[in-house]
């Protein structure tokens, strides 16, 4: 029996529908409910989506986790897959370690050394938090004096998670383009006075401060997932005056944009990292594909136009697939348990 967390939206409406249409043996639970590992009993393996932005998975999802793959639970996602989500600053050792063609960043945990290397450096450079999605929390650096403000920023009152008036402004980018309602815009001119719940459970970001050499020229970045042998890929076009292309919401499909190098290159990073399902974020420097960041999670809408994926022998499958039942068919899948 797979339990799967009885989330209203990412992967779970699509993994029940999977499991009813199959009839896999499944049942709902709530991670969030004080007897979930009494409910687990019946269940070899559990399914959830959990989310950066919602403020109870940013708790507890990873600890519940870890603790039942732990207890030789089979668990989507695994450790492997997930300990570093939404954590920029995680992913730079790790991507590091592996020898990946990750872009150059640095991170500092004293203002001392960032400001000795923010006088040294060129310019311009990409600031991030270490958590933060579609964008939001990535910036561009053009000189010395702007580093040092970010610096001193970082060492002193700290960064919210949530940049109300960059979400501000992107919410109204989005509204003109009719990718959003008035609903949601007016949730965001509200959001200006009151934070969202997830900024306010993570506090300020300080302590820390990160940052990337800025790789110039792309008019877009390439997204490509893996779920254990098979891939796909989406290529966003970043915003217009600006470098940045995550959440711009301007997506191309054709498969002809995607060179067979970068999809490669994502099969085997994907086998480095032991990932079940992994999605890396690539810009182009001369003509090289490099990491800029990895996520296991991915907002379905996005990658429902994808026209045909890979396998890991480079075979093309031309037409609709379901990603989701990928991931449902790794829970029942002996070969791809991880081992306790
Ligand atoms: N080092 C970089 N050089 C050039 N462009 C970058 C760099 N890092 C990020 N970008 C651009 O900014 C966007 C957002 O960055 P990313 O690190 O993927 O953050 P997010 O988690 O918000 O998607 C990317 O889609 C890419 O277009
Ligand atoms: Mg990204």
């Amino acid at each position: 029996m797979i339990a799967i967390h009885n989330g209203k939206d990412g992967f779970h409406p699509e993994w029940v529908k999977y499991s009813k249409e199959n009839n896999i043996p499944h049942k709902i639970v709530d991670c969030y409910s004080n007897n979930l590992i009494q409910q687990l009993e019946d269940c070899h393996a559990l399914m959830w989506h959990f989310s950066q932005n919602n403020p109870k998975d940013i708790l507890i999802s990873k600890q519940i986790l870890f603790s039942l793959q732990q207890s030789g639970m089979k668990v989507f996602p695994d450790f492997n897959t997930m300990w570093h989500f939404d954590d920029k600053l995680g992913q730079k050792y790790l991507l590091e370690s592996l020898k990946l063609p990750f872009v150059q960043s640095y991170a500092f945990y004293t203002a001392e050394t960032a400001i000795s290397w923010a006088e040294k450096t060129t310019y311009p450079k990409v600031f991030k938090l270490r958590g933060g999605a579609g964008s939001t929390n990535v910036r561009l650096v053009e000189n010395k004096k702007s580093a040092i403000y970010i610096i001193n920023t970082a060492f002193g009152p700290g960064f919210s998670n949530y940049d109300r008036l960059g979400s501000f402004k992107e919410s109204w980018r989005l509204y003109k383009l009719s990718k959003i309602s008035i609903i949601t815009l007016l949730k965001s001119a509200l959001r200006m006075i009151i934070q969202p719940k997830f900024s306010e459970i993570m506090g300020m970001e300080r302590g820390y401060v990160y940052f990337q050499d800025y790789i110039p020229g792309n008019d877009s970045d390439i997204r490509v997932v893996v779920i254990a042998d098979k891939a796909f890929a989406i290529k966003r076009l970043v915003r217009k005056g600006d470098f940045r292309a995550s959440g711009s919401g301007h997506i191309l499909y054709e498969k002809a944009l995607f060179d067979e190098v970068i999809i490669k290159l994502a099969f085997n990073a994907s086998q480095k990292l032991k990932s079940q399902c992994i999605a890396f974020d690539f810009v182009y420097q001369d003509g090289n594909p490099l990491i800029i960041e990895i996520s296991y999670g991915f907002a379905p809408h996005g990658y429902r136009e994808c026209v045909g994926y890979w396998d890991s022998d480079m075979n093309w499958f031309e037409g609709k697939f379901d990603p989701y039942s990928w991931m449902l068919d790794l829970m029942l899948d002996e070969k791809y348990i991880d081992t306790k």
